[in-house]
């Protein structure tokens, strides 16, 4: 069956999806779209120029600011807009994002009626709410991508201080994309085994705000945001969608009372298939975890009424 994924924004995360997902062989056609001339063309042709060596069929083709070309795409992705540089926060760029993110999803809906939307730019949460609504699509359609990085994060860091494969670490995180996420050392486990029978507390918290740091720590090497997790994060979901395998993962989506809270957009673990977010998954969570996990949905809301009172809905 054809099947075409657009991602919008052909810059290092962007393009990195293309890259990704076109070495997973899963879907027929990927569209990479910028508004800086050549830049979307350039990386298409460089990544399609590696499918005989790398073995895979899926045809990437790059346009500059062309949306006629994403026409009926299953998924679009949306990865436009500015990375932060050191010093800066993930809300400072809310001022540029919002703009962008609201033009390009408008746009690749008007072509794209029935796809799901994927949402990457930063500040994440409420980004994922312009999206929400500037296409007007149902929750279920309109979701972001931060927990599959942030997840993998943790379990990368798990692995790497108890000398196990990352293949065996499974984790869970919740909560908005910024230093307020919640990792869940409770819901994490090594093929099975809890991990605090692994680790002491002290490792433990040592890692969990590792993480929480995760982004600005590759922000402080490279003067830029990271890409290739966050790639590898977002081809994975575009995967159990593409795949309708049900997979069950931590995605940005807008709670409608889910966990007591309601109008914000948040990390929660969900079931994603063909029709995007199947099921909002509530995991019990003790007093603590709920106290950390509101105090990162206040976080959110605060970001989420700078967009309101920019007037552009
Ligand atoms: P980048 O600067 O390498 O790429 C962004 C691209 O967007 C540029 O090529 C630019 O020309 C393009 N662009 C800007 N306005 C556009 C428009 N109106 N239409 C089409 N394209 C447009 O940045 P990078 O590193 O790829 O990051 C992209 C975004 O993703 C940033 O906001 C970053 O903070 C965010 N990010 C989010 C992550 C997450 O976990 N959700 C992880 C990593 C990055
Ligand atoms: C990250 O966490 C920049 O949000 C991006 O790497």
């Amino acid at each position: 069956m054809s099947r075409k994924v657009t991602v919008i924004g052909a810059g290092n995360v962007g393009a990195t999806v293309a890259d990704v997902l076109a070495n997973k062989n899963i879907v027929s056609d990927i569209v990479l779209l910028d508004i800086k001339p050549g830049l979307a063309e350039g990386k298409a042709l460089d990544i399609w120029e590696s499918s005989r060596i790398n073995y895979f069929d899926t045809r990437v083709k790059g346009y500059t600011d062309d949306y006629s070309k994403t026409a009926n795409s299953d998924v679009v992705v949306i990865t436009s807009g500015v990375p932060r540089k050191p010093g800066m926060s993930r809300d400072d760029l809310i001022g540029t994002n919002a703009k962008i993110v609201k033009s390009v999803a408008e746009k690749a809906y008007e072509y794209s009626p029935d796809a799901i939307f994927v949402v990457v730019s930063n500040p994440l949460d409420v980004m994922t709410y312009t999206a929400y609504l500037a296409t007007g699509l149902p929750r279920e359609r309109v979701f972001g991508m931060a927990g599959v990085l942030d997840v993998g994060r943790f379990e990368a860091f798990i692995a790497e201080e108890l000398h196990v494969s990352p293949k065996d670490v499974s984790a869970l995180l919740m909560g908005g994309h910024g230093d307020t996420m919640v990792p869940l050392p409770r819901y994490t486990t090594v093929a099975g085994i809890p991990l605090r029978e692994l680790m002491d507390e002290e490792t433990i918290q040592r890692l969990v705000k590792r993480t929480q740091k995760g982004g600005g720590e590759i922000v402080q090497l490279l003067g830029t945001s990271a890409w290739y997790a966050p790639g590898a994060a977002v081809a994975q979901m575009i995967e159990a969608i593409i795949l309708d395998s049900h997979r069950v993962m931590p995605v940005c989506v807008m709670l409608e009372g889910e966990y007591g809270l309601k109008d914000v957009a948040l990390g929660v673990p969900v079931k994603l298939g063909q029709n995007g977010v199947e099921e909002i998954i509530e995991v019990k969570l003790n007093e603590d975890e709920k106290a950390l996990l509101y105090q990162s949905a206040e976080h959110v809301k605060e970001v989420m009424k700078v967009l309101d009172e920019m007037h552009l809905f």
